[in-house]
């Protein structure tokens, strides 16, 4: 149980956020597919990443991290990994199962794929059913969850239509096209993060994409060469300090390095027009956008938001759902029932721990119906994360402009994506004068 910081009297400074979640998996995974070293900076050292670090290892692949941030991978090639002795541990990590699956259905070995609690609930039969097309062997629980046993064996090309917007699915499919001889196509029903398809570009692989960004093109079988990458802060975890410094009265925050790529930048875009104040000055770094963000006390009004704006945004959902609470107007989010099946139904958790705090919020199927109040009045002071990363950090944020103290239960559920969080949003802290 952790005590949330309220009643504060300004949000002040400089923060670099970790690097990129999504990113660093990849790094991992397509550095230990290549052939010599890939070197990651500014790699993510959390929880996810973590796990599939270790997971690579188990699979023969020689890492090393001289500090928390620096990894080096031996990549061992294409036809190179080695089965793991038992099974490999996902904990809680979607990106890593998903991925993992797909790239795993080519190699010559077994594999068996476990998780938390959570994780054992999500659905992974929207990766295995597609990979069948490439003659995969993927099978998951009558359910269609975890534990995944992967019968490795040579793949073929295919041509996939794609049912949900899923960039894990999308990369799962792109890592057995890779592994197929011949030319593979993917169409997306909505383009999502494009993270694999642009690493994989740099790691010399043929794989195109359309202008529309939802048909992806991959030639199987190239030979993939090391790189040497820094990986971009999170948009993701920046995320949580662009709302804190709109809500949270004499605000200025400066976020440097942070990604910018197109695919992630939603709640950016949500922001400037609820009426946000956001300075970008943007550069190139490693193949990806990257940007200094300012971001300033800001009058927000609400927004609608439907299902093609969703995947540019779907882990800030949260936190546009916290923006809405506070600003003017009644915002809806519809077309986001994805989030039915994330970490936790974020649907659900979002409305119950933000009404315990005393805000207007609504459950739809498939999104939410927000009514903005300047004041709240809570119906209970301990909150939790329901084990939720996500949910913790936005309650901890909704908590800074509130004068009464609320409690977080669950609190450690951070460190699967932001291990240094707290300490990192302490340090902006200008505490209340008493
Ligand atoms: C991710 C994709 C998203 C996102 C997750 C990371 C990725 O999931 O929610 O945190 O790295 O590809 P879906 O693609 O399943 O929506």
């Amino acid at each position: 149980m952790k005590q949330l910081q309220g009643h504060v009297a300004g949000l002040q400074g400089t923060l670099a956020v970790p690097g990129d979640k999504s990113i660093s998996h990849r790094g991992l995974m397509i550095g230990a597919i290549s052939a010599g070293i890939t070197r990651l900076h500014n790699f993510l050292p959390s929880a996810d990443c973590l796990a599939t670090l270790a997971a690579v290892q188990a699979l023969g692949v020689a890492v090393d991290r001289p500090t928390p941030t620096e990894v080096t991978i031996t990549g061992v090639g294409k036809a190179g990994l080695h089965q793991a002795v038992g099974s490999l541990d996902m904990m809680n990590s979607g990106t890593s199962t998903r991925l993992f699956m797909g790239l795993l259905a080519g190699q010559t070995f077994d594999s068996t794929l476990t998780g938390d609690a959570s994780l054992s609930k999500r659905p992974m039969r929207r990766v295995a059913d597609p990979l069948l097309a490439f003659g995969a062997d993927v099978n998951v629980t009558s359910a269609g969850t975890l534990p995944a046993t992967i019968h490795g064996q040579p793949l073929h090309a295919a041509n996939v239509q794609m049912n949900v917007a899923s960039a894990q699915v999308k990369s799962a499919l792109i890592l057995a096209a890779l592994q197929a001889p011949g030319v593979s196509t993917i169409v997306e029903t909505l383009p999502t993060r494009d993270h694999t398809e642009r690493m994989l570009r740099a790691f010399g692989a043929n794989v195109q994409t359309t202008a529309d960004q939802r048909t992806i093109t991959v030639v199987g079988q190239p030979e993939l060469v090391g790189q040497t990458l820094t990986v971009p802060g999170d948009m993701s975890s920046a995320a949580f300090f662009m709302t804190a410094a709109s809500l949270t009265k004499n605000a200025q925050v400066h976020l440097k390095n942070v990604g910018i790529n197109e695919t992630r930048t939603g709640l950016l875009k949500v922001l400037q027009e609820m009426g946000g104040r956001v300075m970008v000055d943007k550069h190139m770094a490693g193949g990806e956008p990257v940007a200094d963000l300012t971001i300033e006390t800001a009058d927000l009004h609400s927004i609608t938001l439907g299902e093609k704006d969703i995947p540019a945004l779907i882990d800030e959902l949260p936190l546009v759902a916290l923006l809405a609470a506070r600003a003017q107007g009644v915002t809806t989010i519809t077309g986001a029932a994805e989030l039915r099946v994330k970490e936790t139904d974020r649907i659900a958790t979002i409305a119950t721990e933000l009404t315990k705090m005393g805000a207007e919020v609504r459950e739809l199927p498939d999104g939410l119906v927000i009514t903005g109040h300047a004041d709240w009045h809570p119906q209970s002071l301990t909150l939790d994360s329901h084990g939720d990363h996500r949910i913790g950090m936005m309650l901890a944020v909704a908590a800074l402009q509130q004068p009464e103290t609320f409690t977080l239960d669950n609190a450690d559920a951070v460190a699967v994506s932001y291990p240094n969080f707290f300490e990192d949003l302490a340090q902006l802290i200008t505490p209340e004068a008493v």
